[in-house]
């Protein structure tokens, strides 16, 4: 059985995890798939991942502290940071690790910095910047954590044994500093350029495009060390632990390393009937101005009839054609956002066509949620059963693998409201359609 991975946080369109872990189970034949989880909450990524039945989570922020009540055991490392990046189910038990701090050390080793005996400043005291804290203090750095919210700062300093300033004193922590560490969600300028000195080691644990402390360091003289050594140095050890295997370093490494252009313009809505495609289809057109196509009514258009009646009269497959057709139309769009029936999926074809053209958001409801939402509706020929739990608890298991294997990105819609679910997604994936 393909077993089930993701990164959950919010955001976490941008996140290079997917592609790395994608590679490496390809790489090593691993039956598996890793997801993006958008999630709203640390709850919210453990309930959906229990309903899924994910098997480990990257966690990245807001959530890497939220998460831990939701846990039921921490190994030492995360308690002691009171942080965990990496989510390990062992049976039915969610048990919370850190592997930050070897992100962080394997980056610093990469930069060709030995922290021993050094001084250095760690920006942000949020789970990040404290699994900073922990590997520089266990290497011999003599370490000074630096935050917006002073109190937070002083309280982590506290608990990880370093010393701590408020934000206002920046200037008096990078006093002869080897190193600075910013784990801040930032891209803007928060570093006066001028606290820059020639020399010093940066790391800024955000990757991808620049960022401000990145372009600013290079100008000062600084030796910039790419985030991306952090995030695959911290992946390293959590696909060990997923997967019981050694990971393949290099394979993982040049997928995270590799250049990609995202050129799609189009978001497609996939998802098990009654997850709200359609609504949440209209919500993203209202707020963004993109086109609808809802590939359903398309076809019951087209075919001056219902679904159902197609499914009576024409069968299922005559049916699976006009789909096709309709998904096939999607290629010479941009600017349209496409409700997708729930099984068109299954297909091939129209995996390909959604994979190259649209940014494709797989909308999660737990059989609960989907039973809720269709009961009492005849318009859905593939629950029309007698028993419609268990019929859409076995279709929902089985096509588990083709949603995730075309989705960009998760959401869970138990709960949520179409414009909540709309809005959510749209700032996740609004860079990338309007560029
Ligand atoms: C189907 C889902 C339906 C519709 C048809 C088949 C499926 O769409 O395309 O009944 O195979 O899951 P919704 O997901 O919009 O209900």
């Amino acid at each position: 059985m393909t077993k089930v991975y993701a990164v959950a946080g919010n955001p976490v369109f941008h996140s290079r995890s997917p592609v790395m872990f994608n590679t490496a189970f390809r790489e090593l034949a691993v039956p598996a798939l890793y997801l993006r989880l958008a999630a709203a909450s640390g709850e919210e990524v453990i309930s959906t991942a229990e309903q899924m039945g994910v098997e480990g989570i990257n966690v990245t922020s807001p959530f890497k502290t939220d998460i831990i009540p939701f846990l039921h055991r921490l190994e030492s490392a995360a308690e002691r940071i009171g942080a965990v990046n990496v989510v390990v189910k062992e049976g039915e038990r969610f048990i919370g690790h850190n592997t930050d701090t070897a992100g962080v050390l394997h980056a610093l080793n990469k930069g060709g910095f030995d922290p021993k005996g050094k001084k250095a400043v760690v920006l942000g005291a949020g789970g990040a910047g404290r699994a900073a804290v922990f590997a520089l203090v266990g290497s011999g750095a003599e370490v000074v954590l630096v935050n917006r919210t002073d109190s937070k700062a002083e309280e982590a300093a506290e608990r990880l044994g370093c010393g701590s300033l408020p934000f206002h004193r920046l200037a008096d922590a990078l006093e002869g500093v080897s190193l600075l560490v910013s784990t801040l969600p930032v891209r803007e300028r928060v570093v006066e350029p001028g606290l820059l000195k020639e020399g010093t080691y940066v790391l800024d644990a955000n990757y991808g495009s620049a960022t401000a402390l990145g372009r600013d360091a290079a100008d000062a003289g600084c030796t910039v060390i790419d985030g991306r050594e952090w995030l695959l140095g911290q992946a390293l050890p959590a696909f060990a632990l997923f997967v019981g295997r050694p990971a393949p370093v290099h394979v993982m490494e040049k997928a995270l390393w590799k250049k990609r252009r995202d050129s799609r313009k189009n978001i497609a809505l996939i998802g098990f009937m009654g997850t709200g495609k359609s609504s949440v289809a209209k919500s993203i057109a209202a707020l963004s101005g993109l086109n609808v196509i809802d590939v359903d009514r398309n076809i019951e258009r087209k075919a001056g009839m219902t679904i159902a009646e197609i499914f009576n009269e024409q069968g299922e497959e005559a049916f699976r054609r006009m789909e096709q057709a309709e998904i096939d139309s999607v290629r010479s769009l941009s600017h349209h956002v496409i409700s997708c029936g729930g099984g068109a999926v299954l297909n091939r074809a129209n995996i390909r066509v959604l994979r190259n053209t649209c940014i494709s958001v797989w909308l999660w409801g737990d059989t609960r949620t989907v039973i809720e939402r269709t009961g009492g509706d005849t318009t859905r020929p593939l629950l029309d059963v007698d028993d419609r739990e268990a019929k859409a608890a076995t279709l929902l298991r089985e096509r588990i693998p083709f949603y995730g294997a075309t989705s960009d990105l998760v959401i869970n819609t138990a709960g949520r409201k179409p414009k909540e679910l709309a809005e959510r997604i749209w700032n996740e994936v609004h860079n990338t359609i309007e560029d």
